[in-house]
């Protein structure tokens, strides 16, 4: 089968898609798939490279054809070249998209692939559209009566005072964007300062934030993975921990500093919180409407309560990224992984 993997894209998360990228291209079999790289833009530009391009040098490549999907398609693809008659290319069986964030791992690029009628690799649309929103994700959450840190809302129109904040959640508090991953636009809060330079910093990067309590615990992680038959794995637990010089997993700790976080696999855990763990892992995947593919993150005090801290459909996606590692201890191993979200896109 013919497999497009889209990556790049619009997000500030560029960069860390182009990095999972790379591993997919160079782990999924030659002999198995034709891999077409499609490299999408900052700018959202789809650009057809030449086949055998790895995505780490994407940027520099000159003879990339820009294309379109097809509505109605079966996942054929129009070619655009500057100034001539668009052409075909060949059509693809399948589109795995390795974006991260919006525009790609938030029901868009799945709503485009049900649209041109090509399956789709990974999480569908309605999981995508919740599990990227914070916001919308607690809330469904918090419906399935799982656990979850406090939180509010924040809107340019609805910004709570910092005493309000603090009374309600704590001090230190976080601010996160509601849409963004990796960390981007997050800050830990102590004072009214840092409040409205947070507030600031997060308005940068999305019109709806989320002010949340603190939760002093560990970071516990678990990658979930559906076959083609319906069965679903839920991997043994994964533990990050990030550098005391850090103070949290930013992005810095995740992709800057190469000692900025530690991956623990599998996590030492007493066996019934693990087993507490993975069962709401798998509540929590259903109650977003997930499907295909997620890592189900979780913060876990000392007194070994815990709250689901967010799913991310489209995870960090290296052959050293914790999805990966998580699913290979627990016997799956990336090429693998691979091969079940392409034989359940084709299912
Ligand atoms: N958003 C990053 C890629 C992650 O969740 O791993
Ligand atoms: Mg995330």
């Amino acid at each position: 089968p013919r497999i497009a993997i889209l990556f790049g894209g619009r997000s500030p998360e560029h960069d860390v898609s182009i990095l999972s990228a790379t591993n997919v291209v160079a782990a999924l079999d030659a002999e198995r798939y034709d891999v077409l790289p499609i490299f999408v833009t900052r700018e959202g530009q789809w650009l057809l490279l030449p086949k055998g391009t790895t995505p780490s040098s994407a940027a520099k490549v000159e003879e990339a054809v820009e294309v379109s999907l097809v509505p109605g398609g079966h996942g054929r693809l129009l070619a655009i070249p500057q100034g001539a008659q668009p052409y075909e290319v060949p059509a693809i069986d399948v589109l795995f998209p390795v974006l991260h964030g919006m525009h790609g791992e938030d029901g868009s690029i799945q709503g485009m692939a049900a649209v041109a009628r090509v399956p789709l690799a990974g999480c569908g649309l309605l999981g995508s559209v919740t599990a990227i929103d914070k916001d919308i994700a607690k809330r469904l959450l918090r419906e399935a009566e799982l656990p979850v840190a406090k939180a509010l809302c924040i809107e340019e129109d609805s910004v709570p005072s910092f005493e309000t904040a603090a009374r309600e959640l704590g001090l230190p508090l976080f601010i996160k964007p509601a849409r963004q991953g990796s960390s981007v636009g997050v800050s830990k809060v102590k004072t009214q300062e840092e409040f409205a330079a947070a507030l600031a910093e997060g308005f940068r990067h999305d019109s709806k934030l989320l002010a949340e309590e603190f939760i002093a615990g560990r970071e516990i992680e678990f990658s979930v993975l559906e076959h083609a038959n319906g069965e679903i794995t839920i991997s043994l637990p994964g533990e990050i921990a990030p550098a005391e010089s850090h103070g949290f997993y930013s992005y810095q700790a995740k992709y800057i500093d190469e000692a900025g976080a530690a991956l623990r696999v599998p996590a030492q855990l007493p066996k019934e919180i693990e087993d507490a763990l993975r069962k709401t892992a798998l509540q929590a995947f259903r109650a977003l409407g997930c499907d295909g593919m997620a890592r189900v993150d979780f913060f876990l005090m000392q007194d070994m309560s815990f709250v689901v801290n967010e799913l991310n459909t489209i995870p960090g996606f290296t052959n050293i990224s914790m999805y990966a590692k998580a699913m290979a201890a627990s016997g799956i191993s990336y090429a693998e992984v691979l091969d079940v979200l392409i034989d359940r896109a084709l299912t």
